[in-house]
Formats: structure tokens, C-alpha cells, sequence
């Protein structure tokens, strides 16, 4: 596929080269979902702090009330995801333990939806990133615990590392949050070479699920200038719900809750509905 020439520090609009529009196109895999398999996201970009897992955490609890069995991961050493839906990190990542990850996976309050949490145990996490990871293993590790549910959302860490190659070789959809700010496409053209690089080398059933426009304003000229330079490059892939920004989304994770329990009428309860409405239309 064509570079992208990621936004330059102190200009905008985006220097994006335009001979490649439409670059779903491009990343779209040529293989369609196959509706007996779960479908599996990766929430993943490599920018930190763009809604990763406000996003997988806020999705999964929204598909888990559509009633679709769903298993929300957190390989995030962070942890916020596990934070997010009220519960503790384990004491050692549950992804290099012996057991079946089956055996680590946690119930959470909404009863479609299942945690495998995550760990910020300093050894494992070292492990898992460090030159001694192998993707591989840990994609068959992945695998081997995500047969029994409809949908699967993984939480990465803010990374191109170990941890989001394992994640994206076992999925079958990558999520990425994109925020409306100044460097929103900065760093794109390594994330999509990495995503290209695991469509090539996997097994042809990763595909590119969706971009999703995070903290949107649309009280900021930024925000549509963003918003426009998105679509015209990527395309059907952008999701055409957008999730503004809403207070009620930050301050759901410090009650372990989603926003759609913790603000049902809020803007952003309504922004993640929508969007899980979209996912599964989009299927
Ligand atoms: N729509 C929103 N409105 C307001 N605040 C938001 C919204 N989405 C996310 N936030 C806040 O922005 C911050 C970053 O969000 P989040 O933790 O989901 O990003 P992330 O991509 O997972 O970050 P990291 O890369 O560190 O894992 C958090 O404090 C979160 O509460
Ligand atoms: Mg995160």
C-alpha cells in the first residue's frame, strides 16, 4: 500500500499523499468474516491516550447487554481495562501461566461479559515485552481461550511491541481509535505496515474492522478538519458513529463502570449504543 506521510510537527492540515484515497481498499483483507467464528477485535493504535480502552471497555459491556457472549482481554499491563469494569489485576499475567486461559478468565457485573485481566506483575510484563516474547506462543495461548464467546475485544497496550503482534495475529478485526486532535494521523504509516505485516504472514483472517473518531468536538474547527482528512483517506472503514467528548466517559471507569451505567442519558452512553449497533450491522 501506499506511505502515509503522517501530520509534520506544526502543520496541518495532514500531509497525506493523495494518489492512495480509499485506502480500506488497500487494507481491507480479501477474506470476510466467517459467522462461526468469534468475531475478534484488536483495540489497538500505538498513540497513547486516544480511547483504546475506553473504547474496548465501553464496546464490550454495550455487545454483552445485546446479548452476545463476549470476553473483554486486557493485555494492557496498565490494566485499566480491568480496572474499568470494577475488578483487580492478577497477581501473574494470566498469558504465561500453565493453565488453560479458560481457567483465568473472570465474571464480571453484566452476565455476557467475561474478564481475562491483565497484570502488572514487573517480571511477566517483562517477559511478555521484552526480546524473550514470541507473538506466536502467545497467539496460540490467545486462541486457545477465546472459542466459546461471539465477540472478543482485546485492549493493547499503547505499543507495536510483543503484546499488540499477538493480539493482532489472533484477531479477526482491527479497532482503531483515533482522537480529533493536532497529531491524530502521526504514526499511522508504522501501526498500518504492522497490521499489513500480520494480514501477510497470519492466516488471511484479519481484516481491517473499523476506525473509530474519539473525543470528538464538534465545536472545534480541528475536530472536522481531522474528521475530513480521515474519511477521504481511509474511507468506508471509518466508522460513522463518532464518540464525543463527554465527561460522563471519564469518570465511568473510576465507579469500575460503563458509561451506559453510569450515565444512561449521556452523550457518550448514546456515542457507544450507536457504535455497537454499527458492529454488528457491520458484520
Ligand atoms: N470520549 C471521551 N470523552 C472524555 N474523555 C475521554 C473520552 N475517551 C477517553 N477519555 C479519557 O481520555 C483518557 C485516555 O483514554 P483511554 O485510557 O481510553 O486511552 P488509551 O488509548 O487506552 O490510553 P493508553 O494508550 O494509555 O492505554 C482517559 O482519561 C479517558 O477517561
Ligand atoms: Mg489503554
Amino acid at each position: 500500500m501506499q506511505a502515509i506521510e503522517g501530520t509534520e510537527k506544526g502543520s496541518f492540515p495532514p500531509k497525506i499523499r493523495r494518489t492512495a484515497p480509499k485506502t480500506a481498499i488497500h487494507l481491507a483483507g480479501q477474506i470476510r468474516h466467517n459467522p462461526a467464528m468469534a468475531r475478534i477485535f484488536c483495540v489497538a493504535n500505538q498513540k497513547g491516550g486516544v480511547g483504546k480502552t475506553t473504547t474496548a471497555v465501553n464496546l464490550s459491556v454495550a455487545i454483552a447487554k445485546a446479548g452476545q457472549r463476549t470476553l473483554l482481554v486486557d493485555l494492557d499491563p496498565q490494566c485499566n481495562a480491568t480496572s474499568g469494569v470494577g475488578l483487580k489485576p492478577a497477581a501473574s499475567h494470566p498469558l504465561l501461566l500453565e493453565q488453560p486461559l479458560s481457567e483465568s478468565l473472570v465474571d464480571t457485573a453484566w452476565k455476557d461479559l467475561k474478564l481475562l485481566p491483565g497484570s502488572r506483575n514487573f517480571s511477566d510484563v517483562d517477559r511478555l515485552e521484552g526480546e524473550q516474547g514470541d507473538a506466536a506462543i502467545l497467539k496460540q495461548h490467545l486462541d486457545a481461550g477465546m472459542n466459546a464467546f461471539d465477540f472478543v475485544l482485546i485492549d493493547c497496550p499503547p505499543s507495536l511491541g510483543q503484546l499488540t503482534q499477538a493480539a493482532l495475529s489472533a484477531s479477526t478485526e482491527v479497532l482503531m481509535p483515533i482522537q480529533c486532535e493536532f497529531y491524530a494521523m502521526e504514526g499511522l504509516t508504522q501501526m498500518i505496515h504492522v497490521i499489513r505485516d500480520v494480514m501477510r504472514r497470519g492466516d488471511g483472517r484479519l481484516t481491517f474492522g473499523g476506525i473509530l473518531l474519539t473525543m470528538y468536538d464538534p465545536s472545534l474547527e480541528l475536530t472536522h478538519e481531522v474528521d475530513a482528512e480521515v474519511r477521504e483517506f481511509f474511507g468506508d472503514i471509518v466508522f460513522e458513529t463518532v464518540i464525543p467528548r463527554d465527561v460522563s466517559v471519564s469518570e465511568a471507569p473510576s465507579h469500575g463502570v460503563s458509561v451506559m451505567d453510569y450515565s444512561p442519558r449521556s452523550r457518550g452512553s448514546r456515542a457507544y449504543l450507536e457504535l455497537c449497533m454499527e458492529v454488528l450491522e457491520r458484520d
